[in-house]
């Protein structure tokens, strides 16, 4: 039997249906009165007030497909299983049913009605937490191991999973880590309010024999087990048992036991199929036809081919439902994901040799799959067409200009350096500021030519330019008292000193995941997985302030990356932009480390020359951002 998207969402909601849910259109991939997110990235987001209490006007029994965006997953596309895009099947009770009617329909609907392959089948429970004062979940594992054994099927239950799977065994217990679910993530993580509880996931097996040896093959250490990622296992479903809410460092119970179930319609679809690669599933088809006709390549005939059509296909249907929820192409925000969705799916469909438009007739397809479901992909399709296509010819524009532009500097005398092979830095610069060429092209394109890139170079006139950009726009609104960009700069130094104050609170696990800053604050992400203490805080600001009350001097030196490497530079930076880097330190010495030396990081500037100047650093706010990251907002005074 062939299994479709289509026929296993409309069998999950009638199934839903029969055990008394309310069916519920999917909201807006742009969530209503929540500004802590760009998009709804699960079912259970607009479900969040009824968890907590507040009556849901259809009922104590609601399920839906619910449409899901997660932005931070665009560059994991190209593998079997991630997307931007997916659909999440979801069925929730509000202080209704629990874990083992939850459990049983399940199995009822997974088993029984779809006829997964139960042998395939595994799942997990949550195996209990100290500090939150969670207990182990018991009761869904006991249920769990009933049903196997009524389908005749031995399952053991394992306590130590990462141990690998022995004989038998089918129900693993693992910690917070894998087995709680939260919008924030670990217990921890969680603000003050929100709800969140353990769960229990349901993966499939899709090499039962280890035939393909996709662990051995995958260089991962360790034992295989279900939470593995060497593609062996598929999680397709989690159902979350949400029953307390976070207050202070610990929790509460809810005035409710709720059930928050999200299943990854795709990856069941894919289970159903028995091939892991979500990219064969039937929505995909008609356009991967379309892709290989045009370029010429077929899907899976080798990796270049295949990533590149994972990314077109995962890219195009993504900006297809955005537009269809009124996200238009542009530069802020939620625009901002739709332009960048289509820039990269063109900028890959070159890799299949496809030049000209090709958006709209891949578009197409998906709105001919999903319309009957998602009717505005109906209603909008003439907009959704226009938009893709207008945002793709402008984008197509720029990528010829900028290759006839590069191809005329290749043939202008830059004598010495082509010698050297390399790519003048003010070439690049005129790319990508006259011409809006992305500097990765750039750096590609050189690459394709046998040419490095003096990325450093680039860097510093970039820096240099939106220096006077900034002077200038200064200028004219404040009657040139440069006094914000300085500020910038002071906030840029000050994030250098928190960055380092952190790993040695902390531990040297801490990494920027992110920075921003305004003439008025630093903000910084870094990965950590808990709520900081006061006492840690204020460390990190004791440690701040004195090596601004020494005055150590910001010195900026040139070196190779792997001498900046060997010197213990920290921080974000990627080997390919060439062999010499940039590396800022605080304090002098060689090594970051040495006594008189602060912190050492790879970055482009520009930074103050002594910190004295920097003032007072205080911490003004530290939160969650997402499962194990982290935000600082600090300022000088
Ligand atoms: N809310 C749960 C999830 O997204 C079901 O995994």
């Amino acid at each position: 039997m062939s299994h479709t998207v289509n026929d296993v969402r409309s069998k999950f909601l009638s199934f839903m249906k029969g055990k008394g849910h309310a069916i519920i259109p999917s909201a807006s991939l742009v969530p209503e009165n929540d500004p802590t997110t760009l998009f709804t990235g699960s079912g259970m987001q607009p479900m969040v007030p009824y968890l907590l209490g507040q009556p849901h006007p259809e009922g104590k029994r609601i399920a839906d497909s619910q449409k899901s965006f997660r932005s931070q997953d665009i560059e994991e596309v190209g593998d079997n299983r991630h997307t931007t895009f997916f659909e999440m099947l979801g069925n929730w009770s509000f202080g209704d049913y629990f874990k083992e009617d939850q459990i049983n329909w399940m199995w009822e609907f997974l088993i029984d009605e779809l006829k997964l392959d139960a042998n395939n089948f595994y799942v997990t429970c949550f195996k209990g937490s100290i500090e939150a004062g969670v207990p182990k979940d018991e009761v869904s594992a006991k249920h769990w191991q009933e049903l196997f054994g009524k389908a005749g099927i031995e399952a053991r239950i394992s306590d130590n999973p990462e141990d690998g799977i022995k004989e038998g065994e089918r129900i693993f217990y693992y910690g917070e880590k894998k087995n709680w679910w939260s919008r924030a993530g670990i217990p921890s993580n969680m603000p003050e309010g929100e709800p969140g509880g353990p769960d229990s996931e349901m993966f499939y097996d899709f090499d039962p024999k280890n035939e393909k040896q996709l662990h051995k093959n995958s260089g991962i250490e360790g034992e295989c087990h279900v939470n593995c990622d060497c593609g062996r296992f598929l999680e397709i479903g989690n159902n979350v048992f949400m029953q307390y809410k976070k207050v202070g460092e610990g929790f509460e119970n809810l005035p409710q036991q709720n059930v928050d179930f999200g299943g990854g319609l795709e990856r069941i679809v894919a289970s159903l199929r028995n091939d892991a690669d979500v990219f064969n599933v039937d929505v995909f088809e008609k356009a991967k036809e379309i892709l290989e006709s045009r370029g010429g390549k077929r899907y899976g005939s080798d990796n270049t081919t295949t990533y590149a059509m994972r990314v077109i296909l995962d890219h195009i249907r993504a900006a297809t439902f955005l537009i269809s929820d009124d996200v238009l192409p542009g530069n802020k925000d939620q625009m901002y994901f739709v332009r960048r969705l289509i820039r990269r799916a063109v900028r890959f469909a070159r890799n299949l040799g496809i030049n000209d438009s090709f958006t709209r007739e891949v578009a197409q397809t998906f709105i001919d799959t999903y319309k009957e479901e998602y009717k505005n992909l109906k209603n909008k399709k003439d907009i959704i067409l226009n938009e893709l296509e207008k945002e793709e010819n402008k984008f197509i524009e720029t990528l010829e200009k900028g290759i006839r532009q590069f191809e005329k500097f290749m043939l202008s005398g830059f004598e010495g350096e082509k010698l050297n092979k390399s790519f003048p830095s003010e070439y690049v610069f005129e790319l990508v500021t006259s011409y809006g060429f992305p500097i990765e092209l750039v750096l590609e394109i050189a690459k394709e030519k046998g040419m490095t890139v003096d990325i450093l170079n680039f860097e510093r006139k970039m820096n240099e330019h939106k220096e006077l950009s900034r002077t200038a726009a200064q200028g004219k609104f404040k009657g040139g008292l440069g006094g914000d960009g300085e500020m910038e700069v002071k906030y840029h130094t000050a994030t250098h000193l928190l960055n380092e104050a952190l790993r040695q609170v902390l531990g040297e696990h801490v990494m920027q995941k992110g920075s921003n800053i305004t003439p008025e604050r630093l903000r910084f992400d870094f990965s950590h997985g808990e709520k900081m203490t006061e006492e840690q805080k204020k460390k990190v600001e004791d440690i701040v302030n004195d090596v601004i009350k020494k005055d150590l001097p910001v010195i900026r030196e040139e070196v190779s990356y792997d001498e900046a490497r060997a010197r213990g530079a920290i921080g974000v930076f990627d080997a390919k932009y060439g062999d010499t880097v940039s590396i800022y330190h605080v304090g002098e010495g060689k090594n970051r480390g040495d006594s008189n030396m602060f912190s050492m990081e790879f970055c482009g500037g520009p930074h103050v020359e002594h910190t004295g100047v920097l003032g007072t650093f205080k911490i003004q706010k530290e939160e969650a951002v997402s499962a194990g990251v982290r935000r600082i907002k600090a300022v000088l005074s």
